[in-house]
């Protein structure tokens, strides 16, 4: 097992709960890792804030990222108000009301169809255009993330394609990895060569989309720096290689801060009731599905006190079983999740009327710096 990393034994007794906390050294951590990346391969690495949007530490995350990718007008917005930096755009089928706006904030915008370029090829106010791709590979094990099942929706499939790049399209975008290692990349670029190199020869861009673990212990920077040369080595076209990882940037950098409300014997099973919830705080918990750790969990197999940690909404399935812990858990305890900033933080509702975490700041000195509390007129405005 790998060392605790130093956001796990940090103290967050200070935060109020429920209290999603960011780590502050852990995100500048990850920050210099990714800038490291950026300057060794040359590749530009932008956020992703579909899966980053934590905009309080957005200062900090300005001085190592050059931009932000936005799926919205909102992110995009977001990006351009509190980033300040480059703001790129790819949405699966763009909103009419909104491409203007889009348009005026982004450099480069990216198109999931040929049609949907064309219904907007004289609306791009400057913007460069891309098209995204469909390589038809993916190592995706869960099909709810991933882009390249049969039929899938997502990107343009060589079939679609002719010989030339489409008059007016600039640069290409594939994205089909979700937290996977260069290996899967290299794997990757090979059926984006074979599929679309002819086209890549006569592009300006090429976006390698997210999904690039790279602040995953153990994932190989130097492969990845190798496939980049690679790239601008096979297409010397190319003026920019673009990486937006969204989970890399906030990657084990913060926690949910929960409290237990009450325990509920059910025969053999014990159910420790929490100010939490996996189906309104934790969404990607029941989606993907996986089991999130908490700190003291022995884990299933573990010896110890056996619970089931119980969400706070009435769904019957907003539970996670089998976690054990070396004492009784008693009301009015707290529980530490980890690894809750990326996407889990952006993805929170108020199903049932609970109330949204606060959302706060461990800092560099070690002080919570609570930046945001919410209540009902935060539910009231969303129903
Ligand atoms: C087009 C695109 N780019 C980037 C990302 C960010 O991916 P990740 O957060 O896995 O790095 C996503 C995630 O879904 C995406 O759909």
């Amino acid at each position: 097992m790998s060392a605790p990393r130093p956001y796990e034994a940090a103290d967050y007794s200070a935060a109020p709960s429920p209290a999603f906390v960011l780590d502050e050294a852990s995100l500048r951590a990850n920050l210099e890792h990714l800038r490291q990346v950026a300057q060794a391969s040359g590749a530009k690495i932008i956020c992703a804030l579909k899966g980053f949007a934590f905009y309080e530490s957005f200062e900090l995350v300005r001085q190592y990222l050059p931009g932000v990718t936005a799926s919205s007008l909102s992110e995009a917005r977001l990006g351009k108000e509190e980033f300040g930096g480059e703001v790129h755009a790819y949405c699966p089928a763009y909103i009419p009301a909104d491409f203007d706006g889009i348009a005026q904030i982004a450099s480069h915008i990216t198109f999931n169809s040929l049609p949907e370029f064309e219904r907007y090829r004289d609306r791009l106010a400057g913007s460069s255009a891309g098209l995204r791709i469909n390589p038809e590979y993916a190592e995706v094990e869960t099909d709810l993330y991933n882009p390249c099942v049969p039929g899938s929706r997502l990107g343009v499939t060589e079939a679609m394609l002719g010989p030339k790049l489409p008059p007016g399209i600039e640069g290409l975008h594939f994205h089909t990895l979700c937290e996977k290692g260069a290996d899967t990349l290299s794997r990757t670029l090979d059926h984006v060569h074979a599929r679309f190199g002819h086209l890549l020869a006569q592009a300006k861009w090429l976006n390698m989309g997210g999904g690039h673990a790279i602040t995953r212990e153990g994932y190989d920077d130097a492969l990845l720096v190798q496939l980049v040369h690679d790239v601008k080595r096979r297409y010397p076209n190319l003026e920019s290689v673009i990486l937006e990882p969204g989970s890399a940037v906030g990657w084990q950098t913060g926690v949910l801060v929960g409290t237990v409300l009450d325990i509920v014997q059910n025969g053999q099973t014990r159910t420790a009731m929490l100010d939490v919830s996996f189906s309104a705080h934790m969404p990607d918990t029941l989606e993907m599905p996986y089991r999130p750790a908490v700190v003291g969990d022995l884990g299933p197999e573990g010896e110890g006190e056996r619970y089931h940690l119980g969400g706070q909404t009435c769904l019957a399935g907003d539970f996670k079983p089998d976690y054990v812990f070396d004492h009784e858990l008693e009301v009015g305890e707290r529980l530490v999740f980890l690894d809750m900033i990326h996407y889990t933080m952006v993805k929170t509702t108020t199903f049932n009327g609970v109330n949204l975490p606060a959302i706060a700041i461990r800092r560099e000195s070690g002080e919570i710096d609570v930046r945001k509390t919410f209540g009902f007129e935060d539910y009231k405005r969303r129903i």
